[in-house]
């Protein structure tokens, strides 16, 4: 199969790209990713010498390249994660999560409904169902009502989505998921963020009273349900994912400082985001029925490896808080 993976250079796209590879050695994978500040190239340095890996720059809005690249390549199948991916930021400035979300999946789905891609799978959110009060889940039935310009732009991109099935039979699939954990996640989401500032004991900053819920899902789960839907998926279908670990933030934040041995002290309580989401609960059963998706990493187990990683790659992050990451990529492609 020949696989385009968008945005393999963030957080989830790069777990998931060195993950297909090793499963799938035959496959050959091209990325498409615009490097914004939170695409890392070097997020991805273990594969760059594999023959069935390509790294093209470009920006998944941009039609005619996207077009181009679908003429050349042939592409069998399309995994989409590329997007403007954080909350605090859409609410600073939505033009750009407007741009790159909706605007983006519509240049892709044109060129894999021309192009006669056999599978299309929509990396999608939890937070496109908006909030939960103290009860109750989301099942993939769920009316759509989001409350931030990035969940609000997701929920757009699905919506068109599920339009190229409707209208066009293009053979699409979404992914709704829950919050991810893991390494190589950029230090502006809540995990890499708090141990960051927990290590060089400067204050966590926890927004409101703390008592929001979250789930939790190690990226490897997440990315071994992507694959399973890219796989076994029914066209059409939108698959919930998560469904294990919720927790409170203070719960998840005090647990992070118990592992690093550093003091709750450290912990302050800021201004509230506007328009916070107050809880997320995935129901996932559709997906373990229907595909036998399983979580396999404790939340318990997953924390720990995760700071553990964290601890390991210093370099890694402090590179990001210094800016020095930005210089990586004119390094290992100059022009080109
Ligand atoms: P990320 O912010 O870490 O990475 C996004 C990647 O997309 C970066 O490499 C960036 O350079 C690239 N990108 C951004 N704009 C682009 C553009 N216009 N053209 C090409 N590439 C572009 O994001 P992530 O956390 O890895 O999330 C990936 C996907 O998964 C997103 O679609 C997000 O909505 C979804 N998702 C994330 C989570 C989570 O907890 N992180 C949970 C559920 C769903
Ligand atoms: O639910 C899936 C979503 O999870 C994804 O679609 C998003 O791309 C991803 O960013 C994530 O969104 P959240 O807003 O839940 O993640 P974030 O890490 O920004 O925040 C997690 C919780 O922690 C949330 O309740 C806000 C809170 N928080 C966050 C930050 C950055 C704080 O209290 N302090 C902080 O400094």
């Amino acid at each position: 199969m020949k696989l385009l993976v968008t945005g393999g250079c963030g957080f989830i796209g790069c777990n998931f790209v060195r993950d297909h590879l090793r499963e799938f050695p035959g496959d050959t994978v091209v990325n498409l990713d615009a490097l914004t500040y939170a695409g890392n190239p070097e997020n991805l340095a273990d594969v760059e010498d594999n023959r069935n890996y390509r790294f093209v720059k470009g920006d998944v809005a941009d039609f005619d390249l996207v077009e181009k690249l679908f003429a050349d390549e042939k592409f069998d199948a399309v995994v989409h994660f590329a997007a403007e991916s954080h909350v605090d930021r859409s609410i600073e400035n939505p033009q750009v999560f407007l741009r790159t979300n909706v605007l983006g999946t519509q240049s892709l789905l044109l060129a894999a409904h021309k192009h006669g891609v056999k599978r299309y799978v929509q990396i999608s959110t939890d937070e496109v169902y908006g909030t939960l009060g103290p009860e109750g889940e989301f099942f993939e039935t769920t009316p759509l009502a989001p409350r931030s310009p990035y969940s609000a732009s997701k929920a757009s991109a699905d919506l068109l989505v599920m339009s190229y099935f409707t209208t066009y039979n293009l053979p699409v699939l979404i992914t709704r998921c829950s919050n991810n954990y893991g390494p190589y996640q950029f230090p502006e989401k809540v995990l890499p963020l708090m141990t960051i500032n927990a290590l060089a004991d400067k204050e966590l900053p926890v927004y409101g009273d703390g008592l929001q819920r979250r789930e939790w899902l190690h990226v490897s789960d997440h990315c071994s349900a992507i694959e399973l839907v890219l796989q076994k998926g029914v066209p059409g279908q939108v698959y919930n994912v998560g469904g294990v670990n919720e927790k409170t933030n203070m719960e998840v934040i005090t647990r992070l400082l118990e592992i690093l041995g550093k003091p709750a002290s450290l912990i302050k309580h800021v201004k509230d985001r506007p328009g916070h989401d107050r809880r997320y609960a995935i129901n996932a059963d559709k997906i373990q029925r229907e595909l036998g998706w399983k979580a396999r990493v404790g939340f318990e187990e997953g924390l720990e490896e995760t700071i553990r990683w964290y601890l390991d790659n210093r370099a890694w992050w402090e590179k990001i808080v210094s800016g020095e990451y930005r210089q990586y990529y004119e390094r290992m492609y100059g022009g080109r």
